[in-house]
């Protein structure tokens, strides 16, 4: 199953308002968005920034003045992707001057801060790259990159993103639906041996409770009933409370449950050391948290884990999930693995296979290692083959694949809740969301976009869940 709100950088998203709306004169930027979530929500707030500059959002690459490739480096398929759909919006650029119209193409986020000018070396149809700290100054990097020069923008600021990025416009929120994104957190500190983000997002940083808190409010003013809390490691976030004490993400959640309208809380993507006390209580206490948790743990070979630096056994990991469990027993596990780190072995595969069936995954994705250029596990020495890498991927696939068809037949027959979140494919259908992230598939008479309503489950789907209203 693959779900199209989940980290998935085989998926991109184009994001658009309504194009409709808007009057011919004013400049038109169409934002292509690949990888994760925190992408998802930064293009939205690039989307934002440039409107206080009269641009609007096009979802029709044909109408727009700017083209913006918000991409992905985590791993090399990611950033290769990049490269042909340049190569493509080059021929466009192309025809364009032909007929005497401008086409600026701008890449921002991972892919940006990672290769920087090297991007327009390789491909010198790029006007402008701006990295993922910097787009608080996208506006003004468009402004230069008019006047004809190129610009690349990819230190990190030292002023916070945030507090110059403007706040979603309540038309905008309306017209992306009933659930949103809220970044919390950006960067990490941990060095996992395999992974880039370090170096593209750089170091931890969270956000002050007070912005998050008025965002929040905000978007629950203008309709929408569940936000996810993101961070590349939300439960590092921590902050101050308006009391003067230290906040970690359990208390941040308790205090966004109280707000009215907000009837679904989730946060993505966490790191097992950082799962504490206080939200594994937020998991037992509050009906608002979904019972979901996506906790990767990538390996569940204690030599492989060491070598990953993931500072955690398979072990501890297991005794955190019996603790979560024991918290909230309905509680879905989703998880993230690799295969085919450097020096893992058929013994070492077989104990992440092992742990999988210990866990039971509701939900999970799983990746042939890519070895990214200034990771340290590029340069190990033991690489493992393609052919192994391969095989077993295959392998765990079809092992999590069973465990998630496991889970949706579980459901069949029950009464859970499903938010409504948009008209279906079908005439006559509409969709909503079960509590494990599952599209609900619903006759449209069951409700309204943005209610909660008692389901029956039917049957499953192939990646969703049928159902007719309790
Ligand atoms: N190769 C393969 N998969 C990776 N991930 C991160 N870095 C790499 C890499 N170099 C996976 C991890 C992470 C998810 C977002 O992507 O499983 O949790
Ligand atoms: Fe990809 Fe990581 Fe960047 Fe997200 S933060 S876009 S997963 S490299």
């Amino acid at each position: 199953m693959k779900l199209d709100n989940l980290l998935t950088d085989e998926s991109a998203t184009a994001l658009a308002e309504d194009p409709g709306a808007v009057s011919s004169a004013a400049r038109k930027v169409y934002v292509k968005t690949y990888g994760c979530q925190m992408n998802v929500y930064d293009s939205q707030r690039m989307t934002d920034a440039l409107a206080a500059d009269g641009y609007v959002a096009t979802d029709v690459i044909e109408d727009a003045d700017v083209v913006l490739l918000n991409t992905c480096h985590i791993r090399e398929k990611a950033a290769e992707k990049v490269y042909s759909e340049l190569g493509r919006i080059r021929d466009m650029k192309q025809e364009r001057a032909e007929a005497g119209r401008e086409l600026m193409i701008g890449v921002t986020g991972c892919v940006a801060q990672a290769e920087g000018r090297e991007i327009i070396r390789r491909a010198p149809a790029v006007d402008l790259v701006v990295g993922p700290q910097t787009y608080h100054r996208l506006p003004e990097a468009l402004r230069k990159a008019r006047g004809g020069s190129k610009v690349v923008e990819t230190d990190y600021a030292l002023e916070d993103k945030f507090d110059h990025l403007p706040q979603p416009r309540r038309a905008d929120v309306i017209s992306r639906g009933v659930t949103a994104f809220l970044t919390v957190q950006e960067g990490c500190d941990k060095f996992c041996t395999f992974c880039v983000v370090p170096y593209t997002r750089g170091s931890e940083v969270s956000r002050p409770v007070a912005q998050i808190v008025a965002e929040a409010e905000r978007l629950a003013e203008a309709g929408v009933r569940e936000v996810t809390l993101l961070g590349q490691n939300v439960n590092a976030w921590h902050g101050v409370g308006p009391d003067g004490s230290e906040w970690g993400l359990g208390r941040l959640l308790f205090r966004l449950a109280e707000i009215p309208g907000l009837a679904r809380l989730r946060y993505t993507t966490s790191h097992p050391r950082d799962m504490d006390d206080e939200l594994i209580a937020a998991h037992r206490d509050l009906k608002a948290l979904m019972p979901y948790l996506h906790l990767p743990v990538q390996s569940g070979s204690d030599r492989i884990l060491k070598a990953m630096n993931r500072k955690h056994t398979a072990d501890d990991y297991l005794r955190l999930i019996d603790r979560i469990r024991n918290a909230r027993p309905d509680i879905a596990m989703s998880g993230d693995f690799i295969v085919g780190f450097p020096g893992e072995t058929e013994a070492d595969f077989d104990a992440t296979v092992k742990l999988v069936e210990h866990v039971g995954y509701a939900q999970a994705f799983s990746f042939k290692y890519s070895p990214r250029p200034g990771t340290p596990g590029a340069e190990m020495k033991n690489q493992v083959e393609e052919a192994a890498k391969d095989e077993r991927l295959q392998r765990l696939q079809a092992l999590l694949m069973d465990q998630q068809a496991t889970f949706a037949t579980g459901l069949v027959g029950s009464i859970i809740e499903a938010l409504i979140e948009k008209p279906g494919r079908q005439a006559g259908q509409i969709v909503g969301r079960s509590p494990w992230l599952q599209p609900v598939i619903l006759d449209e008479k069951a409700g309204k976009i943005g209610d909660i309503v008692q389901v029956r489950i039917m049957r499953t789907g192939h990646s969703s869940l049928f159902a007719e209203l309790a």
